[in-house]
Protein backbone atom coordinates (compact mmCIF):
# COMPACT_ATOMS: atom_id res chain seq x y z
CA UNK A 1 0.00 0.00 0.00
CA UNK A 2 2.34 2.65 0.80
CA UNK A 3 5.89 3.06 -1.12
CA UNK A 4 8.25 0.55 -1.57
CA UNK A 5 11.02 3.16 -0.31
CA UNK A 6 9.79 2.55 3.13
CA UNK A 7 8.73 -1.19 2.33
CA UNK A 8 12.28 -2.18 1.45
CA UNK A 9 13.77 -0.37 4.32
CA UNK A 10 11.62 -1.21 6.99
CA UNK A 11 12.09 -4.88 6.27
CA UNK A 12 15.73 -4.50 5.49
CA UNK A 13 16.08 -2.72 9.03
CA UNK A 14 14.70 -5.76 10.48
CA UNK A 15 16.61 -7.82 8.81
CA UNK A 16 16.17 -11.92 10.24
CA UNK A 17 16.47 -10.67 13.38
CA UNK A 18 13.27 -11.10 16.07
CA UNK A 19 12.34 -8.30 17.63
CA UNK A 20 8.63 -8.41 19.32
CA UNK A 21 7.19 -4.85 20.06
CA UNK A 22 3.57 -4.25 22.19
CA UNK A 23 1.46 -2.20 20.68
CA UNK A 24 -1.80 -1.18 21.84
CA UNK A 25 -4.74 1.34 20.21
CA UNK A 26 -7.12 3.02 22.70
CA UNK A 27 -9.80 6.04 23.13
CA UNK A 28 -13.15 6.66 24.02
CA UNK A 29 -16.12 5.01 22.10
CA UNK A 30 -16.94 6.22 18.42
CA UNK A 31 -13.38 7.89 18.45
CA UNK A 32 -12.55 5.59 15.28
CA UNK A 33 -10.41 3.23 16.92
CA UNK A 34 -11.78 0.28 14.72
CA UNK A 35 -11.12 2.24 11.40
CA UNK A 36 -7.22 2.98 12.72
CA UNK A 37 -6.79 -0.76 13.55
CA UNK A 38 -7.76 -2.04 10.07
CA UNK A 39 -5.16 0.39 8.32
CA UNK A 40 -2.47 -0.39 10.58
CA UNK A 41 -3.37 -4.21 10.08
CA UNK A 42 -3.28 -3.43 6.51
CA UNK A 43 -0.15 -1.62 6.28
CA UNK A 44 1.83 -4.70 8.79
CA UNK A 45 0.61 -7.18 5.68
CA UNK A 46 1.46 -4.92 3.45
CA UNK A 47 5.22 -4.60 4.79
CA UNK A 48 5.29 -8.35 5.65
CA UNK A 49 5.21 -8.30 9.24
CA UNK A 50 4.55 -10.81 11.52
CA UNK A 51 1.94 -9.87 13.71
CA UNK A 52 -0.52 -11.01 15.86
CA UNK A 53 -3.79 -9.02 16.42
CA UNK A 54 -6.12 -9.46 19.55
CA UNK A 55 -9.26 -7.69 21.48
CA UNK A 56 -9.40 -6.58 25.09
CA UNK A 57 -11.60 -7.85 26.84
CA UNK A 58 -12.32 -10.97 24.63
CA UNK A 59 -10.34 -13.76 22.06
CA UNK A 60 -10.20 -16.13 24.50
CA UNK A 61 -12.92 -18.58 25.78
CA UNK A 62 -13.36 -17.02 29.51
CA UNK A 63 -12.26 -13.75 27.98
CA UNK A 64 -15.42 -13.61 25.31
CA UNK A 65 -17.44 -14.65 28.26
CA UNK A 66 -16.85 -12.47 30.46
CA UNK A 67 -17.15 -9.59 27.78
CA UNK A 68 -20.65 -10.68 26.67
CA UNK A 69 -20.97 -10.73 30.49
CA UNK A 70 -19.95 -7.03 30.45
CA UNK A 71 -21.29 -5.55 27.32
CA UNK A 72 -24.60 -7.58 26.67
CA UNK A 73 -25.74 -8.09 29.59
CA UNK A 74 -27.88 -5.05 30.19
CA UNK A 75 -30.75 -7.09 32.57
CA UNK A 76 -27.70 -7.36 34.99
CA UNK A 77 -26.51 -5.74 38.28
CA UNK A 78 -22.64 -5.21 38.40
CA UNK A 79 -21.19 -3.21 41.20
CA UNK A 80 -18.30 -1.08 39.77
CA UNK A 81 -15.54 -2.91 41.45
CA UNK A 82 -16.89 -6.39 39.78
CA UNK A 83 -16.91 -4.48 36.93
CA UNK A 84 -13.10 -3.63 37.01
CA UNK A 85 -12.28 -7.29 38.43
CA UNK A 86 -13.69 -8.61 35.56
CA UNK A 87 -11.90 -6.40 32.58
CA UNK A 88 -8.80 -7.25 34.39
CA UNK A 89 -9.38 -11.21 34.68
CA UNK A 90 -10.20 -11.38 30.60
CA UNK A 91 -7.02 -9.41 30.33
CA UNK A 92 -4.73 -11.62 32.82
CA UNK A 93 -6.27 -14.71 30.65
CA UNK A 94 -5.36 -13.10 27.31
CA UNK A 95 -1.88 -12.45 28.28
CA UNK A 96 -1.87 -16.26 29.31
CA UNK A 97 -3.01 -17.60 26.34
CA UNK A 98 -2.08 -15.51 23.75
CA UNK A 99 -0.18 -11.73 24.17
CA UNK A 100 2.76 -13.39 25.98
CA UNK A 101 3.42 -16.18 23.74
CA UNK A 102 3.24 -14.56 20.74
CA UNK A 103 5.72 -11.80 22.25
CA UNK A 104 7.69 -14.77 22.45
CA UNK A 105 7.99 -15.78 19.24
CA UNK A 106 8.91 -12.16 18.18
CA UNK A 107 5.96 -11.48 16.60
CA UNK A 108 4.73 -7.73 16.60
CA UNK A 109 1.42 -7.79 19.29
CA UNK A 110 -1.32 -5.37 18.08
CA UNK A 111 -4.39 -4.98 21.43
CA UNK A 112 -7.50 -3.13 20.87
CA UNK A 113 -7.46 -1.57 24.19
CA UNK A 114 -5.84 -2.96 27.27
CA UNK A 115 -5.02 -1.80 31.02
CA UNK A 116 -5.11 1.87 30.22
CA UNK A 117 -8.59 1.17 29.31
CA UNK A 118 -9.55 0.10 32.79
CA UNK A 119 -7.79 3.15 34.37
CA UNK A 120 -9.91 5.10 32.01
CA UNK A 121 -13.44 3.86 32.26
CA UNK A 122 -13.14 2.16 35.51
CA UNK A 123 -10.70 5.00 37.20
CA UNK A 124 -11.30 8.71 35.90
CA UNK A 125 -14.78 8.21 34.58
CA UNK A 126 -15.97 7.26 37.93
CA UNK A 127 -13.88 10.28 39.17
CA UNK A 128 -11.24 8.05 41.27
CA UNK A 129 -8.67 9.97 43.07
CA UNK A 130 -5.36 9.87 42.28
CA UNK A 131 -4.71 7.29 44.72
CA UNK A 132 -7.36 4.72 43.20
CA UNK A 133 -5.80 5.50 40.02
CA UNK A 134 -2.38 4.73 41.17
CA UNK A 135 -3.83 1.80 42.84
CA UNK A 136 -5.81 0.35 39.67
CA UNK A 137 -2.30 1.24 37.32
CA UNK A 138 -0.49 -0.84 40.01
CA UNK A 139 -2.88 -3.88 40.50
CA UNK A 140 -3.77 -4.05 36.55
CA UNK A 141 0.18 -4.25 36.29
CA UNK A 142 0.86 -6.81 38.49
CA UNK A 143 -2.21 -9.15 36.98
CA UNK A 144 -0.63 -9.03 33.45
CA UNK A 145 2.74 -10.01 34.89
CA UNK A 146 3.96 -6.62 34.12
CA UNK A 147 3.93 -7.38 30.42
CA UNK A 148 2.90 -3.78 28.99
CA UNK A 149 3.01 -2.14 25.75
CA UNK A 150 6.00 -0.59 24.22
CA UNK A 151 3.50 2.14 22.32
CA UNK A 152 0.25 2.85 22.85
CA UNK A 153 -2.02 4.94 20.54
CA UNK A 154 -4.66 7.05 22.22
CA UNK A 155 -7.48 8.44 19.73
CA UNK A 156 -8.01 12.13 21.19
CA UNK A 157 -12.25 12.62 20.47
CA UNK A 158 -14.45 14.67 21.82
CA UNK A 159 -17.56 12.53 23.25
CA UNK A 160 -19.91 14.90 21.43
CA UNK A 161 -18.21 14.08 18.08
CA UNK A 162 -17.68 10.44 18.99
CA UNK A 163 -20.89 9.72 19.71
CA UNK A 164 -22.33 11.01 16.82
CA UNK A 165 -20.11 8.73 14.97
CA UNK A 166 -21.72 5.59 17.00
CA UNK A 167 -24.93 4.99 15.16
CA UNK A 168 -25.89 1.39 16.17
CA UNK A 169 -27.06 -0.48 19.23
CA UNK A 170 -25.14 0.83 21.88
CA UNK A 171 -23.79 -1.68 24.46
CA UNK A 172 -23.89 -1.77 28.29
CA UNK A 173 -20.65 0.86 28.67
CA UNK A 174 -21.66 3.24 25.70
CA UNK A 175 -25.19 3.04 26.63
CA UNK A 176 -23.79 5.23 29.74
CA UNK A 177 -24.46 8.94 30.35
CA UNK A 178 -22.85 12.06 27.99
CA UNK A 179 -20.62 13.06 31.23
CA UNK A 180 -19.50 9.65 31.65
CA UNK A 181 -18.09 9.51 28.00
CA UNK A 182 -16.75 13.43 28.76
CA UNK A 183 -15.10 12.34 31.67
CA UNK A 184 -13.42 9.17 29.58
CA UNK A 185 -12.19 11.64 27.10
CA UNK A 186 -10.45 13.83 29.64
CA UNK A 187 -9.05 10.69 31.54
CA UNK A 188 -7.51 9.66 28.21
CA UNK A 189 -5.86 13.45 28.31
CA UNK A 190 -4.57 12.82 31.85
CA UNK A 191 -4.08 9.47 31.95
CA UNK A 192 -1.39 10.28 28.56
CA UNK A 193 -0.13 13.55 30.31
CA UNK A 194 1.13 11.14 33.72
CA UNK A 195 2.02 8.24 31.73
CA UNK A 196 5.49 8.50 32.78
CA UNK A 197 4.30 8.10 36.76
CA UNK A 198 2.42 4.57 36.14
CA UNK A 199 3.69 3.36 32.74
CA UNK A 200 6.72 2.02 30.82
CA UNK A 201 6.81 2.45 27.51
CA UNK A 202 5.17 5.60 25.39
CA UNK A 203 1.90 6.67 24.84
CA UNK A 204 0.95 8.90 21.90
CA UNK A 205 -2.27 11.00 22.15
CA UNK A 206 -3.24 11.57 18.76
CA UNK A 207 -6.16 13.97 17.68
CA UNK A 208 -8.71 11.73 15.99
CA UNK A 209 -11.30 14.59 14.64
CA UNK A 210 -9.47 14.47 11.82
CA UNK A 211 -9.95 12.71 8.93
CA UNK A 212 -8.84 8.88 8.95
CA UNK A 213 -6.24 8.95 6.59
CA UNK A 214 -4.61 11.90 8.23
CA UNK A 215 -4.77 10.35 11.92
CA UNK A 216 -3.72 7.03 10.55
CA UNK A 217 -0.22 9.53 8.61
CA UNK A 218 0.75 10.07 12.38
CA UNK A 219 0.34 6.88 13.49
CA UNK A 220 2.06 5.21 10.55
CA UNK A 221 4.91 7.68 11.68
CA UNK A 222 5.19 6.66 14.88
CA UNK A 223 5.36 2.92 13.24
CA UNK A 224 7.89 3.56 10.69
CA UNK A 225 10.20 5.15 13.58
CA UNK A 226 9.54 2.38 16.20
CA UNK A 227 9.93 -0.47 14.23
CA UNK A 228 12.87 0.15 11.58
P1 LIG B 1 -14.56 -2.08 22.30
O1 LIG B 1 -14.14 -3.47 22.04
O2 LIG B 1 -13.69 -0.98 21.85
O3 LIG B 1 -16.03 -1.85 21.78
P2 LIG B 1 -16.58 -2.03 20.31
O4 LIG B 1 -16.72 -3.51 20.09
O5 LIG B 1 -17.88 -1.33 20.47
O6 LIG B 1 -15.61 -1.35 19.42
O7 LIG B 1 -14.72 -1.89 23.89
C1 LIG B 1 -15.67 -2.48 24.62
C2 LIG B 1 -16.19 -1.56 25.70
O8 LIG B 1 -15.59 -1.92 26.94
C3 LIG B 1 -15.92 -0.08 25.50
O9 LIG B 1 -17.09 0.64 25.80
C4 LIG B 1 -14.89 0.24 26.55
C5 LIG B 1 -15.12 -0.77 27.62
N1 LIG B 1 -13.94 -1.14 28.43
C6 LIG B 1 -13.91 -0.77 29.77
O10 LIG B 1 -14.83 -0.11 30.29
N2 LIG B 1 -12.83 -1.15 30.52
C7 LIG B 1 -11.80 -1.87 30.00
O11 LIG B 1 -10.84 -2.20 30.71
C8 LIG B 1 -11.85 -2.24 28.61
C9 LIG B 1 -10.73 -3.04 28.00
C10 LIG B 1 -12.95 -1.86 27.86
Amino acid sequence: MRSVGVKRSFIQNRGEERREMFITIDGGDGSGKGRQIELIRTWFEDNNVDFAFFRDPGDTALGESIRSLLLERHDLSICSKSELALFMASRAQLVAEKIWPALQEGKIVLVDRYLLSTVVYQGYAVGADEREIAQIWNIGQALVDNVMPDLTFVLDCSADIAFQRLNRAKDRIESRSSEYHSRVAQGYRDAVQNWRKWAPGEAFLIDATAPPETVFEKIRTVLEMRLS
